[in-house]
């Protein structure tokens, strides 16, 4: 995903990404279509978004409470919403919060949207699916879009992530991780913290490989 960007290196393709991502971009799936602000995650050039789309589209999701810790785009959060999830979406970065509520109202469908560091304001602790897509590199991020992509120098996203989620109840915790990440110091953290990272699904590509884990308490 993030390492297809990475291995871009003709200039020509560097300045065609650049320039692509300097307006707001529409991004479609099964009909929802939306529009991504330059400072938020983009689903359209990347693996990872569009892999959790497909791993949620054929999930029996009605009624059944769904959050998506660390929305971005918030295309996903539409689709659960769309096959009748009860939805939150949630994030540290204010446009992608903004851009949601209006793209969520575009397309006629309800997600609840709060402003949260991981989980400290989400009044509920109690989901049938969490989905995660997590920033992986370990530097510090030295403005909120680069929350998208950086967990900081020590990794510390996945060690509040893992300790917050000791007080979570949810059978179905869903994380996407690309080979191109520290996998192994991942699954450390969360072995500390009483937990291991089952892996459910591969997908390979001409470019990396994905894994989607669900992250089961021991
Ligand atoms: C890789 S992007 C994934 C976005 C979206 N879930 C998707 O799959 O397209 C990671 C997202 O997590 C958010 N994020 C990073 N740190 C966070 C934190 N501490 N609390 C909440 N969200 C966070 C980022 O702002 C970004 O939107």
């Amino acid at each position: 995903m993030r390492n297809f960007i990475k291995k871009i290196t003709h200039p020509f393709l560097k300045l065609g990404l650049k320039l692509f991502y300097l307006k707001p971009r529409k991004y479609c799936y099964e009909n929802i279509c939306i529009k991504v602000h330059p400072d938020v995650f983009p689903p359209h050039l990347t693996f990872s978004t569009k892999i959790l789309l497909d791993f949620i589209k054929p999930l029996n999701l009605k009624g059944k409470t769904f959050l998506e810790l660390g929305c971005g785009s918030g295309i996903i959060s539409l689709l659960a919403s769309k096959k009748g999830a009860i939805v939150t979406a949630t994030d540290i970065n204010r446009t992608a919060l903004n851009y949601l509520d209006k793209n969520a109202a575009k397309n006629n469908l309800l997600v609840t949207i709060i402003f949260s560091d991981l989980f400290e304001s989400i009044p509920n602790s109690t989901f049938d699916y969490i989905i995660i897509n997590p920033p992986y590199y370990p530097k510090k991020p030295k403005n909120i879009k680069e929350n998208a992509w950086f967990c900081g120098e020590h990794f510390e996203y996945f060690e509040k992530l893992f300790s917050q989620l000791q007080d979570v109840e949810c059978k179905n915790v869903f994380m996407i991780l690309s080979e191109d990440c520290n996998i192994e110091k991942i699954k450390s953290i969360s072995n500390r913290n009483n937990f291991y990272l089952s892996n459910i699904q591969t997908i390979k590509n001409n470019f990396e490989a994905n894994y989607i884990f669900k992250i089961v308490m021991k």
